[in-house]
């Protein structure tokens, strides 16, 4: 009884994880892949237009995304080295997201903001 019991909590709470009880989600997510963790994780501080938020930008430095000097400045190895130990303000993601997710969010978010010309 008590394992049936568990497995409906298990299931009510897979239900409402997938229809989005999450109110924080946003259109982002459903991009899919990637792009949910960047909702989850990073749009509180960046953005959904990946420019930061304007107190961010003012008091905490957060570089604009969608800035091209500033995208050609930074190296992908640097921004992954970021988000992994965390950077002033920025907490570290090391531990808590796969490093596999760190490399992307780098290489498919953050880059995205930046299409490279003629597109
Ligand atoms: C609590 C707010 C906050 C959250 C959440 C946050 N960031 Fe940041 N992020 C910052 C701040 C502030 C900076 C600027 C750090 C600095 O240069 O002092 C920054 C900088 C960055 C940079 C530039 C690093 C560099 O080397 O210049 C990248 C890339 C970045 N964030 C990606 C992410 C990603 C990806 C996530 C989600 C996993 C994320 N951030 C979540 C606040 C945040």
């Amino acid at each position: 009884m008590k394992k049936f019991i568990s497995m409906i909590g298990i299931c009510a709470f897979c239900i409402l994880a997938s229809y989005g009880c999450n109110h924080k989600q946003t259109a982002l997510s459903e991009k899919g892949g990637i792009w949910a963790v960047y909702d989850r994780e990073c749009r509180e501080c960046h953005k959904a237009s990946g420019k930061g938020s304007l107190i961010g930008r003012f008091i905490f430095k957060i570089p604009n995304f969608t800035n091209t000097k500033w995208q050609d400045n930074v190296s992908d190895s640097r921004l992954i080295i970021s988000v992994a130990n965390g950077k002033r303000k920025m907490p570290g993601y090391k531990g808590k997201l796969k490093d596999e997710e760190i490399v992307d969010l780098v290489k498919v978010c953050v880059r995205s903001f930046y299409p490279p010309q003629g597109q």
